[in-house]
């Protein structure tokens, strides 16, 4: 079967029994990601997105099996099944294990994407507190369960996360061992189902409300990596928009906020080094990397002056760990004036 377009999707799902052959179906691209193919679909007076993996993509250099798309879509059901009717990522209908293709329920029309959002200087600690609180309970509710553990030890889309964190190498040569080692503790600590990709690019905010997107990463890993991903995203941000660094350390500490007060117990000390570590790598990755985001590009310099600090000092509050992170990048945008 060819990939699917906006020509071929309605038939498709025709053909798999998800809308009925009868009525008329609606058809839109939805962009986002690099290597798949994203739908919205209006048909029998419902809305589905309709996700494609691609096994190649002229988008990026970064690869991951197709197999990926499969991961997902079992993960979309483990993480429904574990945190109930509260569970703010979309419903999984079908998954196609052949063509590749998943078929989920809709966030409503009118829900904007986190990123936009923060980019254009409007910040929401609710919906932050509310990230924070999923990542919280996903990471209590599958903690320690031996059956997650053996059916997401491994997941090809993973790839896509060691891949972008280890090509920083590039850029960076010095940093190769750093990165091995900060992937290797990801290892030696897994003890739950870990999202992998907790990112404002991957969130939509509607109302009081928040649906989170994207499970091709998902494994089982250290949770506090999926700590250091998140809070690494809202002060990425305050690189092009120094003059939101207040406010975008505030959304960090709503997102943590959220986390903690979730999770029975307190992160000990280790866990803050190394969701500080993870935090460090991930701005690294996502400036230095192979695939860099567009609005950092200006700022590659810079990024990595503020990342490899960080890795160098050993804070074990996450607060100090904001508060250092936002001090450093007044410090660089004082001089950087871009
Ligand atoms: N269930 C959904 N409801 C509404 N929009 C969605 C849904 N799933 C994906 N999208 C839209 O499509 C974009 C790409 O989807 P995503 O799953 O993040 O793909 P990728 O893995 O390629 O990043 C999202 O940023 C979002 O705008
Ligand atoms: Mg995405």
């Amino acid at each position: 079967m060819p990939p699917l377009d906006v020509s071929t999707v309605g038939a498709y799902l025709a053909s798999r029994c998800v809308v009925s052959d009868a009525g008329p179906v609606e058809v839109e691209p939805l962009s986002g990601g690099f290597i798949n193919s994203v739908f919205r679909v209006t048909a029998d007076g419902r809305e589905y997105v309709v996700k494609q993996a691609l096994a190649e993509s002229s988008r990026t250099v970064l690869r991951a099996g197709i197999r990926r798309s499969e991961m997902e879509a079992r993960a979309m059901v483990a993480i429904r099944r574990s945190l109930g009717p509260d569970c703010p990522i979309p419903e999984m209908l079908v998954h196609d294990t052949v063509a590749h293709v998943t078929v989920m329920s809709a966030a409503p029309r009118a829900a904007v994407l986190y990123q936009d959002e923060l980019m254009a200087g409007r910040c929401h600690p609710a919906a932050a507190r509310r990230v924070g609180a999923y990542a919280a309970r996903l990471h209590e509710r599958t903690g320690g369960d031996r059956s997650l553990a053996r059916r997401f030890a491994t997941n090809p889309g993973f790839a896509l996360r060691d891949q972008t964190i280890r090509s920083v190498a590039g850029a960076c040569p010095d940093l190769r061992d750093v990165l091995d080692t900060i992937l290797d503790r990801d290892r030696a600590h897994a003890s739950a189902l870990v999202d992998y990709d907790i990112t404002p690019k991957n969130i939509l905010v509607h109302g009081d409300a928040v649906t989170k997107l994207d499970f091709e990463c998902a494994k089982w890993g250290d949770p506090a990596f999926d700590v250091g991903l998140a809070l690494a995203h809202f002060l990425l941000v305050a690189f092009s928009r120094p003059e939101a660094t207040a406010a975008l350390v505030d959304e960090a500490r709503a997102w943590y906020a959220g986390y903690t007060t979730h999770r029975a117990g307190a992160p000990d000390r280790g866990f803050v080094l190394r969701a500080k570590d993870y935090l460090a790598a991930m701005m690294l990755a996502r400036s230095n990397g192979d695939l860099v985001f567009d609005f950092l590009d200006p700022h590659r310099a810079v990024v990595a002056v503020v990342a490899r600090t960080l890795l160098d000092e050993p804070h074990d509050h996450m607060e100090t760990v904001l508060e250092r992170t936002a001090e450093l990048i007044g410090a660089v945008a004082a001089v950087d004036q871009r």
